[in-house]
């Protein structure tokens, strides 16, 4: 196979990992290649906007350790992650919609008892958060795994302080026997996506601003139900329709309602879908 020119490459490729064991790798890969190429001749890539793109892509590996994850923001910036949520997630109607996941979850959260002030200590409006959690056809859901995250008044969220050592605004709760959560915490603020690396100049290059409208991330397990992964949004917020990562829909925005002390309050109800029945 020698001589291979511009219009010959792409079968040379696809044919050398024609052998490729697993099919559904082949199928990735194989189509990774032909939209690549695809691209390459649409937009006529000079060989020095080649080795930008290459730069670029080695700016967001320098970038990137166990607190910045710069690969993830890049794809949530391009709508690729909240296309694979809205591809992967089509719920029937009256379940809760799934959003972005973003990447200041942390696992093993500390566990509060419903009621508890999950804030521990984050800056911030007192703000209580309430609702159930029910099945499509409106049992509730017992014992829920609620696991919550947020940013605080700042709009940056615990892993984001240096040397703070504990967590802060983020926890996990069961709902009660009736399906109800509750919790304290603080309320949610506008805050803008890490944006003084690659994706930040992507975001300037391209007339673009960094922030993504208030919200409460919900993480919800139950037996016999689909894993949710949302957010919960504030309907008096400046950037619900142009959230940086493209995450708001309708059903998940909530108002959130200032009480005579000047704490806060957002009731929210959440729709698990039911998982497929095992074995099928
Ligand atoms: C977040 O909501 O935490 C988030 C999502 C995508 C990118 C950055 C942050
Ligand atoms: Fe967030």
């Amino acid at each position: 196979m020698r001589n291979l020119d511009q219009h010959t490459i792409t079968d040379a490729v696809l044919a050398r990992q024609a052998a490729t064991a697993d099919p559904r790798l082949k199928r990735i890969l194989d189509s990774l290649v032909r939209h690549l190429h695809a691209f390459a001749r649409d937009v006529e890539l000079t060989e020095e906007e080649w080795f930008q793109g290459i730069a670029f892509l080695t700016r967001c590996g320098h970038i990137t350790d166990d607190r910045r994850q710069e690969f993830i923001l890049l794809s949530d910036v391009l709508g690729l992650s909240m296309l694979t949520v809205a591809q992967n997630n089509d719920k029937p109607a009256g379940c809760t919609e799934a959003t972005v996941f973003g990447p200041f979850h942390v696992e093993g959260a500390p566990h509060y008892d419903l009621g508890a002030d999950i804030s521990h200590g984050a800056r911030g409006i007192p703000c209580l958060v309430r609702g159930t959690v029910r099945g499509p056809d409106g049992e509730p859901v017992p014992h829920a795994h609620i696991d919550v995250w947020q940013s605080d008044e700042d709009g940056l969220y615990d892993v984001q302080h240096e040397g703070l050592g504990h967590a802060q605004a983020r926890g996990i709760l069961h709902s009660d026997a009736e399906g109800r959560y509750h919790f304290r915490s603080i309320l949610a603020v506008p805050y803008a996506i890490p944006h003084d690396g690659p994706v930040g100049d992507l975001l300037t290059a391209t007339g673009r601003h960094p922030w993504r409208p208030a919200h409460l991330h919900f993480l919800i397990e139950a037996k016999g139900y689909e894993r949710l992964i949302t957010h919960v949004f504030r309907s008096d917020d400046a950037y619900l329709d142009s959230d940086a990562v493209f995450g708001v829909r309708q059903s998940l925005i909530a108002d959130w309602k200032p009480q005579p002390d000047g704490s806060y309050l957002v009731e929210y109800d959440f729709v698990l879908n039911r998982a497929p029945a095992e074995g099928s």
